[in-house]
């Protein structure tokens, strides 16, 4: 099943949910769950010298991997995101571009030691479309890391989401679910040769999991 994504619809509801994530005083972190400190950490990521995060937001794991010395960029899709975390980022060293990603990972070239998304764009974007272009801008033994929620039993595919409850103005995105088996399968028709996914408990039971996916280029 397909669906079609209205890319300025969608920037407009990221713009509306940047506002609202952009409050507060954020420290560069790194952390691929919802719960701050649980879950594994950057070593997912090798040892890189390049990353490209997509669906950057807050731009706080890309700071904290440029201030140890990384070549980081971002991308996302909210221009005021983007300038926010330009500004907030400043002088750590990461790179912040606005962009769709397909757009972004069709048009450039450049290449990284690692692609990842925390919570960002990997799931919000057509894994069909994205895993081939991420794997094309891979060095190659580059890895591919991405987290989310696990998908809801039974739910799988595109999920059609509204922003900020049911009433207002009609602001939607997709977001996309699968089992485990299914994403490890997506990656390597995709072209990657190792592809694991698994789903992390939360530090409480019957809390929601984390989605972890470790892909390795050829
Ligand atoms: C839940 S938020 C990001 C979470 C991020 N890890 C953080 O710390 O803020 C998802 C982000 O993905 C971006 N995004 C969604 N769809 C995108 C797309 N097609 N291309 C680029 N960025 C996208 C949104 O603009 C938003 O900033």
């Amino acid at each position: 099943m397909s669906v079609r994504h209205d890319i300025d619809a969608e920037r407009e509801l990221w713009d509306a949910y940047a506002a609202s994530a952009l409050k507060g005083d954020a420290e560069a972190s790194f952390c691929w769950t919802q719960y701050a400190g649980h879950g594994p950490g950057v070593e997912l990521l090798g040892e890189p010298r390049s990353v490209l995060e997509i669906g950057c937001g807050t731009g706080r794991a890309l700071a904290y991997l440029a201030r140890r010395g990384v070549a980081a960029r971002g991308v996302d899709l909210s221009p005021v995101m983007v300038k926010a975390t330009t500004a907030k980022w400043a002088g750590s060293g990461a790179e912040f571009v606005c962009s769709e990603v397909l757009e972004y990972l069709g048009e450039h070239e450049d290449t990284y030691d690692a692609v990842y998304s925390i919570f960002g764009a990997a799931w919000f974007t057509d894994p069909g479309r994205l895993f081939p272009l991420v794997r094309r801008r891979l060095t190659p033994g580059g890895v591919f890391v991405f987290s989310q929620p696990p998908a809801i039993p039974g739910a799988y595919g595109p999920q059609g989401m509204y922003k900020g409850g049911f009433a207002g103005k009609a602001m939607y995105t997709y977001r996309y679910s699968y089992r485990p088996a299914v994403w490890e399968r997506l990656l390597t028709r995709a072209g990657f040769a190792t592809a694991c996914a698994r789903i992390l408990d939360a530090p409480h039971p019957g809390h929601i999991g984390t989605l972890l996916v470790h892909a390795v280029a050829p």
